[in-house]
């Protein structure tokens, strides 16, 4: 039975989203049913708002959850019902040849940056039966989701719906970057610039394999205080030279820098945060068709490295549970990133909230 979920819409053409009734259908062949719990609101989803983003649409918003499996369709093997589960905004196929070599993140079989399930479906439709497409194939901004197998990732059931919903975003992506893209190895030093949901993931990952000094760079006074909390050793505004600055921190330049805002100047300013033979890490997810400008002679004779992150370089089944362990030891502070729970009908003033450059994480309780 189709069931109804309220949910945050978006039309395709302002920048507010719709609280509203919607249609869930039933999950079908290799589907799951899951009662979301938890969503956070990532800057990823500001990028569709803004324009910045193409989908289809109109679309359920959200990429960022954790729930509850209810139900499940024909042939799933992996998830039951009552499972807590992550979802995993890049479902795998499972098929390709990036699946099949482990590399999950860069999978050229799933349809998730189509907003459709794996038999090209969507499961969702508005009142008077239009068609609605879920945010990259999980639509987290509702109290139900049908997505597919791969995408729901179990849990253990004692991580508190709030910190795994993050998981399926924010943290991967922040964590990743660091132990899977990077590698950064112990006494390493690093510069992030900018630091919300996603860099002070970027700084706990950077705390937790030992880099040493930790710059976090940001324009709000408010978030580098938060950022010293998550482990940064010191603090530079980025209304100052953060060049200079980062280079009388570290002696000679970084040998990371972590560009998590998605914007091309902060990404042109790379290189110069590097020492020679340096990695530059691309994080922040800019406009679609951005261009930087890059010196690339420099580049080239300082053996600098840059390279790009996505989804944290994450196979979810695999760092799901992972980060989940590594909250529930105690090494990673991760309910400290939810700075306000609010509910579903408070979801543009979360985003309104985000544009300011205010608050950690806003997490909707579902
Ligand atoms: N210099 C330094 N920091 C800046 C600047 C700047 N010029 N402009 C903005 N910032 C800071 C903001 O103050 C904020 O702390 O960048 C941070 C951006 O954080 P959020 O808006 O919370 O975005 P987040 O969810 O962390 O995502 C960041 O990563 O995965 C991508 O798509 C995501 O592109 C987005 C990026
Ligand atoms: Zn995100």
């Amino acid at each position: 039975m189709p069931r109804t979920s309220l949910a945050a819409v978006h039309d395709g053409r302002s920048d507010r989203l719709d609280v509203r009734e919607v249609r869930v259908a039933d999950p079908g062949p290799g589907q799951v049913l899951v009662r979301l719990r938890a969503s956070g609101v990532c800057g990823s989803d500001r990028h569709v708002l803004d324009g910045e983003w193409q989908l289809p649409s109109p679309t359920v918003m959200g990429h960022e959850g954790a729930g509850v499996v209810e139900a499940v369709g024909d042939g799933v093997v992996d998830v039951a019902p009552g499972d807590h589960v992550v979802l995993s905004w890049y479902y795998p196929c499972r098929r390709c040849a990036a699946c099949a070599a482990g590399r999950a993140w860069a999978c050229t079989g799933t349809r998730s940056n189509d907003c459709l399930l794996p038999d090209g479906s969507t499961p969702l439709a508005d009142a008077d039966g239009t068609a609605l497409y879920p945010y990259l194939a999980v639509g987290t901004m509702s109290e139900y989701a049908v997505v597919a197998e791969s995408a729901a990732v179990k849990v253990p059931a004692e991580l508190p719906f709030d910190v795994a919903s993050l998981i399926g975003c924010s943290v991967t992506t922040g964590v990743g970057a660091v132990t899977n893209n990077a590698k950064v190895p112990a006494g390493a030093s690093a510069a992030v610039v900018g630091c919300g949901g996603v860099g002070l993931s970027v700084v706990m990952g950077l705390a937790l394999v030992g880099a040493d000094p930790v710059v976090a760079v940001d324009l709000s006074d408010e978030k580098l205080a938060t950022a010293q909390r998550f482990g940064a050793t010191h603090l530079v505004r980025a209304d100052t030279d953060v060049a200079a600055a980062v280079r009388g921190i570290t002696g000679t330049g970084a040998d990371y820098a972590f560009e998590v805002i998605g914007r091309v100047p902060t990404i042109e300013m790379l290189p110069a945060l590097l020492t020679p033979g340096g990695t530059g890490v691309l994080v922040g997810l800019p406009p679609v068709g951005a261009v930087a400008g890059i010196d690339v002679l420099e580049l080239a004779e300082s053996g600098k490295t840059l390279i790009g992150s996505n989804y944290g370089g994450a196979v979810p089944s695999l760092d799901f549970p992972r980060l989940a362990r590594l909250y529930l030891s105690g090494r990673l502070p991760l309910d400290e990133l939810v700075s306000h729970r609010i509910g579903l009908g408070e979801v543009n003033e979360a985003f309104d909230a985000m544009r300011a450059g205010e608050r950690t994480r806003s997490v909707i309780v579902l």
